[in-house]
């Protein structure tokens, strides 16, 4: 039996400190789901503000019932609409990817952090999920599509390696005080509600012409791995890199 460790988000938060009144920024927001556990678990009442290029996303947000989570449509590919200087915290995850230039992109989240101001970005390296099952050649061919898949909707750019490739890309700026970890996603039971569960599932969306698998594929893929629960094999596991880095005032 798995021991029990933290949340995924407990973790992320379990030795950072943000003050009541930060002014706080979410990029690629999403549902602002990240935005709602900060405001909760920090009790912050300053300006709480998340973006995303897709306000499509902010539908099903908490936030539109959280008061005082202001949501906003920006593509934050191209200069950011706000001032210097002007965030305590910004927070980034699992969007990274997405952005043609990360250099510059990074070049800006500095501009607006203030001096001493902290940036959290998480991001995982999809190429390094781990899936058992028999037929390694298809879990490897699925594991590698999706971790490579341009998704068009809402991708300008996607790299499978971004998790590894985190520290290095804020480090070398010379423009915060940097750390790296990690944390791993790691499940035995590939039922729904769980991050293999719901990985793998997912595949469903590229199947055909445009997409890595075969609808025969996706069936053998769901067959496999389901088999491999039933015979007590199944591990799911997946890194999330967790980057800090204090701009250096
Ligand atoms: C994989 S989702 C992650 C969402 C959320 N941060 C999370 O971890 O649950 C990536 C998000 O980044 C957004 N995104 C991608 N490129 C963006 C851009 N140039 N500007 C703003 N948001 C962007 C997408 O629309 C999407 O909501």
């Amino acid at each position: 039996m798995n021991m029990p460790k933290p949340d995924l988000y407990d973790y992320i938060f379990s030795d950072t400190e943000i003050s009541q009144d930060a002014a706080v920024l979410d990029v690629g927001c999403y549902n602002s789901k990240a935005l709602c556990y900060m405001k909760d678990r920090y009790k912050l009442s300053g300006t709480l503000i998340g973006i995303d290029k897709n306000a499509k996303h902010f539908e099903d947000s908490a936030a539109q019932l959280a008061e005082g989570i202001r949501l906003v449509e920006m593509n934050a590919s191209e200069k950011l609409d706000f001032p210097d200087n002007a965030f305590d915290f910004i927070f980034h995850k699992d969007a990274l990817e997405c952005f043609p230039d990360i250099s510059g992109h990074i070049s800006e989240l500095c501009r607006v952090l203030k001096p001493n101001g902290q940036i959290v970005c998480v991001h995982r390296d999809w190429e390094t999920v781990v899936c058992n099952g028999s037929n390694k050649k298809l879990i490897n061919k699925a594991i590698y599509g999706y971790a490579n898949f341009l998704q068009a909707n809402w991708m300008d750019a996607c790299d499978g390696w971004m998790g590894r490739r985190l520290f290095g890309l804020f480090n070398k700026t010379k423009m915060f005080e940097s750390s790296i970890d990690c944390y791993n996603d790691i499940g035995t039971e590939f039922i729904p509600e769980t991050r293999g569960y719901g990985y793998i599932n997912s595949m469903n969306s590229f199947i055909g012409p445009t997409g890595f698998l075969t609808q025969e594929e996706y069936d053998e893929l769901i067959t496999d791995v389901a088999a491999s629960y039933d015979n007590g094999m199944y591990l799911f596991s997946a890194p999330f890199y967790i980057y800090k880095g204090t701009k250096i005032a």
